[in-house]
């Protein structure tokens, strides 16, 4: 990242200003408006932790010190693993009229009952998804403001078979979510395939499989 940095420096004559915010992508509280675009690679229901990916920074640089200030990172975060579930969470009660997603997270808790998975981040795995897709909801909206009609929107993100091997169509799900808070989907690519071969679980026994990474296309209505 130093060495992009330093080429990009080095290689624009004229730098265009650059503003780096910290918000919490549901709220965007700090984000100015007269958006025109927007090029995101969001979490994904996949069981990564974030905060454990930059811990070691995150400490140098003094964002975290103990154990209140990460619990407050990972709550400034989208739901989108079982470490940053907490117990007050309500996210998932923005997509409860969402047929799809919600047979999603059945399917989840059921192949859990069904495989005898009984510990406590197991019994969360449902959640994840429901507080997941919640969560982005409260980011289309929080952002739809601060947009100029007809912006565009590119959004990177992966299916999932992390919980129990219950296919989650992630990009396909975010633009049924999209639709409802005024964004119309223009097209949906793919970016590249994952080969996954230690699988576990699979109802039909298969030992490989393939997942699709996405880019959901999106404009303002
Ligand atoms: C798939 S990663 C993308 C990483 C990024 N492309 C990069 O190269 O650093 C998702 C990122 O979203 C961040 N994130 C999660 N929840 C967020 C939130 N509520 N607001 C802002 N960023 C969030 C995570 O910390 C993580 O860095």
């Amino acid at each position: 990242m130093i060495t992009e940095l330093t080429r990009v420096k080095l290689e624009v004559p004229t730098p265009l200003r650059c503003d780096v915010f910290w918000a919490d992508a549901r709220t965007l509280s700090e984000i100015t408006g007269g958006i025109s675009a927007i090029i995101t690679s969001p979490p994904y229901p996949n069981e990564k932790d974030y905060t454990r990916t930059t811990r070691v920074e995150s400490i140098i640089i003094g964002l975290l010190r103990d154990r209140p200030s990460l619990r407050l990172v990972k709550e400034s975060l989208l739901r989108s693993n079982t470490r940053n579930i907490f117990v007050e969470d309500s996210d998932a009660d923005e997509v409860k009229e969402f047929r799809s997603i919600q047979s999603v997270c059945t399917q989840i808790e059921q192949r859990r009952l069904e495989l005898n998975k009984d510990s406590g981040f197991e019994r969360l795995y449902h959640r994840v998804v429901a507080h997941y897709f919640g969560g982005m909801r409260r980011h289309l909206r929080a952002l739809r403001p601060k947009l100029r009609n007809g912006a565009r929107l590119a959004y990177v993100v992966g299916d999932q078979l992390s919980f129990l091997m219950v296919p989650v169509r992630t990009a396909q799900l975010l633009a049924e979510v999209a639709e409802s808070e005024g964004y119309k989907t223009i097209g949906c690519e793919l970016w590249r395939e994952r080969v996954g071969t230690k699988v576990r679980n699979s109802p039909t026994n298969e030992k490989t499989v393939r997942v699709r990474e996405e880019i959901l296309l999106l404009r303002k209505n």
